[in-house]
């Protein structure tokens, strides 16, 4: 398993045969050092925490020596004053994530009742590992973490869902793209899902072209690895509501003949991050048993320059007729997500919500820890309320209507990019795949279907040094959110 294993234990850390110990506290001058605890010797933890300077700061992790726990490694994580659930998972993850070398972890959090699901989910995320490719191995996280707090099953099996389905998207998203083409992508889904209810479909490139999936095509056709479109349907019996999930799966983003600068082409092979997302939540609510009908699309092509490949100003017929004349090739996320809107919408789902790395303005933004948000007022509420439940932040853009006439094209329905101008980069594309969610039924005049479109651009990726549960590299942002979106309470 690419994450730790977690448990519960009502047992006292004293009785703890762990490899290590992490203890998650305060600063120093919370009232919790007042008194002594059933769990431990405060007074000697507070002399010990004094001698090594311990803050208590937000995520500060140190070793230090407790005595009386001369036997165990222990380790200190702060967690700030009087700790929320987000607060303890971002410092538990953050011990978990810093504590190299033990095979299992006891982990504490003294004085704090009630957020049982929060530290498990924290040592489940900040625990996570990539083998990777280093001759060497790779840093040696715990592979089992027994959590001394009275958490129930729901709790534990909730936390060990949503590990290991963010842990499924970062696992997906650090292959090299060479062994990881559209191919390999829609095997690897087939794989993922066997032993679940769940039913997959996939198009490969004849069955796109006999069905009209043009903007997929389009996009692909540069490459030697043809592109495919996944279908992935949970549906159990009895369900409450029908969500589709649209994911930007481009398994290399060069930019195409709109090629992209050596310098932002890097890192290009997590561009599949949406569908990969898509994937990971649909299996967390079959896993779950979650008694909602799920459909994950998963858009997948290589966006490849070559003599075969969509130059600027070819017009491409997405999948309900609607023609774009592609000004710049590297816009190509939003072509693949057309044609997943219009096939999701064929179903009449009573939400969609797309998912994509879809434009770099995002983090002009918002930086690169908001998820944007976009669609329609309720979806979004909906999502924003789940997004904070989960404890993942995002933030709402606006779609401004006046902004359509920069879609038109003089030869096509409408353009795929504004050439020259970068101003509101991320509202453009919301605009353009708002024009592709479908109406909540065949009737023609019935309401648009809820949509939501998520840009995971800055989020999806973590470039900088590692923070809370989040380590450098991808950081399956979203997924939690969409769980807790499918699962929990409105
Ligand atoms: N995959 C990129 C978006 C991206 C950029 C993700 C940086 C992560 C980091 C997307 O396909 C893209 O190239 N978008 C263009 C759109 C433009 C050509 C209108 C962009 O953001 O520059
Ligand atoms: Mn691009
Ligand atoms: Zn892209």
């Amino acid at each position: 398993m690419p994450h730790p294993e977690l448990h519960f234990t009502s047992a006292p850390l004293n009785e703890t045969t762990a490899d290590a110990v992490l203890l998650a506290l305060p600063p120093l001058d919370a009232s919790l050092f007042e008194s002594t605890s059933p769990d431990g010797d405060w007074p000697a933890i507070r002399t010990a925490l004094e001698a090594v300077g311990f803050s208590g700061a937000p995520g500060v992790f140190q070793r230090v020596l407790v005595p009386g726990l001369e036997n165990v490694p222990v380790a200190v994580v702060g967690t700030g004053s009087a700790p929320d659930a987000d607060a303890l998972r971002f410092a538990v993850g953050a011990g978990i994530r810093s504590l190299i070398g033990f095979d299992t972890v006891s982990v504490i959090a003294p004085g704090v009742t009630g957020n049982a699901r929060a530290l498990a989910e924290g040592a489940g995320l900040g625990g996570y590992r990539f083998e990777g490719y280093k001759a060497d191995g790779a840093k040696k996280r715990a592979a089992t973490v027994t959590i001394h707090a009275e958490g129930s099953d729901e709790d534990l099996r909730v936390a060990q869902v949503a590990s290991s389905a963010t842990a499924l998207v970062k696992d997906l998203v650090s292959i090299p793209a060479e062994w990881f083409g559209p191919e390999d992508f829609a095997q690897r889904a087939a794989e993922v899902v066997s032993d679940l209810p769940v039913e997959i479909t996939v198009l490969d490139e004849s069955d796109l072209r006999t069905e009209g999936y043009g903007g997929i095509l389009g996009v692909g056709q540069g490459s030697d690895r043809p592109p495919r479109l996944v279908r992935l349907d949970y549906a159990p019996e009895g369900a409450s509501r029908h969500v589709a999930l649209v994911g930007k799966g481009i398994t290399f983003d060069t930019g195409g003949l709109s090629l992209k600068p050596a310098s932002s082409m890097v890192g290009m092979k997590y561009d599949m991050c949406g569908a990969a997302t898509a994937l990971a939540v649909l299996v967390a609510a079959a896993e779950l048993g979650a008694p909602v009908h799920v459909t994950a699309w998963l858009c997948i092509a290589d966006n490849m320059p070559s003599g075969r490949a969509i130059r600027p100003g070819d017009v491409l017929r997405i999948k309900d007729g609607t023609t774009v004349e592609v000004l710049n090739t590297d816009a190509e996320g939003r072509l693949v997500l057309a044609d997943g809107l219009v096939a999701a919408s064929s179903e009449h789902p009573d939400l969609i919500v797309d998912v994509a790395t879809l434009t770099g303005a995002i983090t002009v933004a918002l930086g690169n820890r908001h998820a944007g948000v976009m669609g329609d007022d309720a979806a979004v509420a909906e999502y924003l309320a789940a997004s904070e439940r989960a404890g993942e932040l995002a933030w709402r853009l606006p779609l401004p209507p006046h902004m359509e006439d920069d879609l038109d094209s003089p030869i096509a329905d409408m353009v795929n990019a504004k050439i020259g101008d970068p101003a509101g980069g991320s509202l453009f594309a919301g605009l353009f795949l708002q024009r592709f969610v479908g109406r909540a039924s065949d009737d023609a005049d019935a309401p648009r279907i809820p949509w939501v479109h998520l840009d995971i651009a800055g989020v999806g990726m973590n470039k900088g040094g590692g923070y809370g549960f989040t380590e450098k590299g991808p950081t399956g942002a979203t997924v939690r959110s969409l769980i807790e979106l499918l699962t929990g309470q409105a």
